[in-house]
């Protein structure tokens, strides 16, 4: 048996390299997908081979990943339970395709990955599997073992597997996107978050940040008037508005496998776009799109947080989203600091707002007789239902 594995170079799935081999008598193709993650990649192919694979690859899909998944978490201000930017969620998809590739390249008869039965994860990969290959088996070995995290480690002492040695107590995942932050302490909903879960966003001075964000049809395209491309943009954005402390977000989130758990991310680029792209949104359309906007931006949430990236509705809710965004150009003003982010203006390109008819100064007032006459027939809804339930 030939199997493809999607590979962290973490503990979990450098221990089912070995396992993988031994269990299935197979041979163990490993695949690391960048997805942005700050990691070091030599490092990881050296665990690789170390941990028994036959063969490693490393694929650098931080540019299809922008603009192919986080061009619509833009677009579609992706926010899971209106919170949650869904960094996990999106890479998830993209990682499973890039480990299809190599293994149809390859002819593996398996694709495997280190999601736990408790988890979302395991939902996406297997489902963007059976999407893209049908034919293949998936096998999750953290499903099928009974390893904690103390077997584990054990399991690879005795093997000679080598563990990252400055593994974190918490399960982290990581991307352009966002840090996810799971388990140990954390899980405990009750408590506050202690600081060392955090990595993206220390604060590291008191000085305001301002910054002018500019869209072209929904897509951000520059900061501070400096054209940059999506994948810079984003890592510019992290480091400015981490460095204030912002993007922090912690819930109790409700999850596809049927219950509730404690979530801590750090997303500051992921806040500052959408937070600044709905704003341009809300100035630009009219305002029965303004509310047909927001139910399909929560659809797109629900169904990429759930692992159905390949549900054929993504396609339909995303060409509507294209559709509106084609007027979403312009520029956002905003400012960053300890207390949070504001917004402090905007400029866009195609908005309905008229200073003439809005001023309170100048310009067009309804007569009298208008407003009076508006309002009359404006309130004779309410007025009369109210009437008829008078007694
Ligand atoms: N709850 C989040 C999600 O479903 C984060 C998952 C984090 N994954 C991880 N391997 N630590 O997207
Ligand atoms: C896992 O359990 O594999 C990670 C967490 C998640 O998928 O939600």
């Amino acid at each position: 048996m030939k199997i493809v594995l999607a590979y962290s170079g973490g503990l979990d799935t450098t221990v089912a390299i070995k396992w993988l081999k031994e269990t299935f008598n197979a041979t163990v193709i490993t695949v690391t997908v960048d997805v942005g993650q700050k990691d070091n990649f030599e490092d990881i192919e050296k665990r690789a081979y170390i941990a028994g694979a036959e063969k490693h690859y490393t694929i650098d899909a931080k540019k299809e990943f922008a603009d192919k998944f986080l061009s619509y978490a833009v677009k579609m201000n992706g926010l899971y339970e209106d919170v949650y930017p869904l960094a996990t969620a999106l890479a998830r998809p993209l990682i499973a395709q890039k480990v299809v590739e190599i293994a149809k390249k390859e002819g593996a008869d398996a694709v495997a990955h280190g999601s736990t039965s408790k988890g979302n994860d395991q939902v996406r990969f297997d489902l963007a599997v059976k999407a893209l290959y049908p034919e293949a088996k998936v096998i999750a070995p953290a499903r099928i073992w009974k390893m904690t995290r103390e077997t584990e480690l054990q399991y690879a002492k005795e093997k000679g597997i080598p563990v990252k040695s400055e593994s974190s107590k918490y399960s982290i995942d990581e991307n352009l996107w966002g840090r996810s932050i799971e388990g140990d302490i954390i899980s405990d909903p009750s408590i506050e978050v202690p600081e060392d879960a955090f990595e993206w966003t220390k604060r590291k001075t008191n000085e305001k940040l301002k910054l002018v964000i500019e869209f072209d049809k929904g897509i951000p395209v520059s900061v501070n008037n400096e054209k940059m491309d999506f994948v810079k943009l984003v890592q510019i954005l992290n480091e400015l508005a981490g460095s204030r402390g912002f993007g922090r977000i912690e819930h109790l989130e409700n999850r596809v496998v049927g219950f509730k758990s404690r979530e801590v991310y750090e997303a500051p680029a992921a806040l500052v776009l959408i937070y600044s792209h709905k704003d341009l949104e809300k100035s630009t359309y009219s305002p029965l799109e303004l509310r047909f906007k927001k139910v399909i931006d929560s659809q797109w949430s629900d169904l990429v947080y759930q692992g159905l990236w390949y549900e054929p509705l993504r396609e339909t809710l995303e060409l509507a989203g294209d559709n509106l965004n084609k007027w979403i150009t312009g520029e956002v003003q905003v400012e960053i600091d300890g207390n949070g982010m504001r917004i402090l203006g905007r400029k866009p390109k195609y908005s309905p707002f008229s200073e003439k008819v809005a001023s309170y100064n100048k310009g067009w007032y309804p007569t009298d007789e208008m407003a009076r006459g508006f309002i009359e027939i404006f309130g004779m809804h309410s007025l009369l239902t109210r009437e008829v339930r008078s007694d």
